[in-house]
């Protein structure tokens, strides 16, 4: 029998991540020709709590193989019967392609979480805020922006989303629906260029500080969260940088988190160098790709693997996600994890290598 689910002051019951997973798919909605959002419901009825702006970590059978991927929910927490998660199709990869072409209603998917910490709900309380996404990025501010309007909240928000043309800005008819409805949210568009069938009158070409500035005058004084890809957030870090914004207002989250901050390098590197005779160095094999790496007891697998050439499957590399969990087939491993791993896979012998560090000679099923 199943475990007796948390039970919420409303009467429902909760989705509790530690033992529901299920999702089944309840609808695919077309938002731009290369976007597309999914609608899940639990299999067992429940409620969803979250932040808006949390992520969930979902597992893909995809060709055999299991694949993890991070989506943010940009639905609201408002409206807690479903979730959806909005997907754009990336060039070649396996999951999002798969999402587009193969994944219908009906279907079911596991999931892990949510997760994350980019919400203005768990940032220090401001009158005034500016989002600002690029692409795909809007999610987490359109979970943002949908739970402040559907609660009427007097929130000063100020959307800047950017796109490559007017067919590809996601969510537009909502976001100006809200703006309409909502004195308090404004949306601002820019996009590089007309689209086939629709000429772009609007603010045209990248966020610059002339643009920003056009768009969002009072810039200085809010709060500002960022998404999109790497180089837009770099440039819009740059202007805001450049104008002497203050920096402990300015969140962004990272949909590719491949990339170690250099810092975050450094310190991988000052761990391996820290090498002597006190430090025990252990052989890590991968069992499927027949690998096999040194890795010295305090740095993590995944860094050993990467300082060896080896690419794995990784996004956070905090012990969040869950996306490089593998499968550990022997050897004893130290692992300090965030929370993006259940206890009962750890029973399974499931390991994050991210955050795991070895205490034996380990054999990973990878
Ligand atoms: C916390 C978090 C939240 C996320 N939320 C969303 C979301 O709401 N919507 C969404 O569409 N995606 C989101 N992502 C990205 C998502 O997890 C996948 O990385 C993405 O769907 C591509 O997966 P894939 O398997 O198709 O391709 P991958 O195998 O991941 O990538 C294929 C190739 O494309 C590159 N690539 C991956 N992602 C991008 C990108 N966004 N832009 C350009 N190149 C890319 C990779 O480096 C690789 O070269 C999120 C990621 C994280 C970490
Ligand atoms: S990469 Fe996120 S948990 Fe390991």
């Amino acid at each position: 029998m199943d475990p007796q689910p948390a039970s919420s002051p409303t009467g429902f019951y909760e989705w509790n991540p530690n033992e529901d997973d299920v999702l089944i798919c309840r609808a695919v909605r077309e938002e731009t020709p290369d976007v597309k959002t999914f609608v899940f419901a639990p299999r067992k009825g429940r409620h969803f709590t979250y932040q808006p702006g949390q992520f969930l970590t979902f597992e893909f059978e995809i060709s055999g193989e299991t694949i993890y991927r991070c989506y943010t929910i940009s639905s609201t927490p408002t409206r807690p019967d479903t979730v959806s998660i909005t997907v754009k199709r990336v060039a070649g990869g396996p999951v999002s392609n798969w999402l587009h072409d193969q994944f219908r209603p009906g279907m079911m998917l596991r999931a892990t979480g949510p997760m994350g910490d980019f919400s203005w709900t768990v940032k220090p309380t401001q009158p005034k805020y500016l989002l600002i996404s690029g692409g795909s990025g809007i999610t987490p501010m359109m979970s943002m922006t949908r739970s402040a309007f559907d609660l009427a909240e007097i929130r000063d928000t100020l959307f800047v989303h950017a796109a490559r043309s007017p067919a590809d800005l996601i969510f537009r008819d909502e976001l100006d629906f809200m703006a309409r409805r909502n004195r308090s949210i404004r949306v601002g568009y820019i996009c590089e260029g007309d689209s086939p069938h629709e000429a772009w009158s609007g603010l045209r070409g990248r966020l610059t500080h002339g643009a920003l500035t056009a768009l969002a005058p009072d810039f200085m004084d809010r709060v500002v969260f960022v998404c999109g890809p790497a180089p837009f957030m770099a440039a819009v870090h740059a202007v805001l940088a450049a104008a002497g914004f203050d920096m402990s207002r300015y969140f962004q989250e990272s949909f590719r988190f491949e990339d170690l901050s250099p810092a975050e390098q450094e310190a991988v590197e000052e761990a391996a160098d820290e090498l002597s005779t006190d430090i025990t160095t252990y052989r890590i094999e991968f069992a499927k790709t027949r690998r096999v790496v040194d890795c010295p007891e305090n740095i993590t697998i995944l860094d050993a693997a990467r300082r060896a050439g080896i690419r794995l499957p990784s996004s956070c590399t905090k012990g969040l996600c869950g996306t490089c969990k593998s499968r550990k087939v022997s050897g004893d491993v130290e692992m300090s994890h965030q929370g993006g791993i259940r206890q009962r896979e750890v029973d399974q012998g499931m390991i994050l290598i991210c955050c795991s560090r070895p205490r034996s000679d380990v054999v990973i099923d990878r």
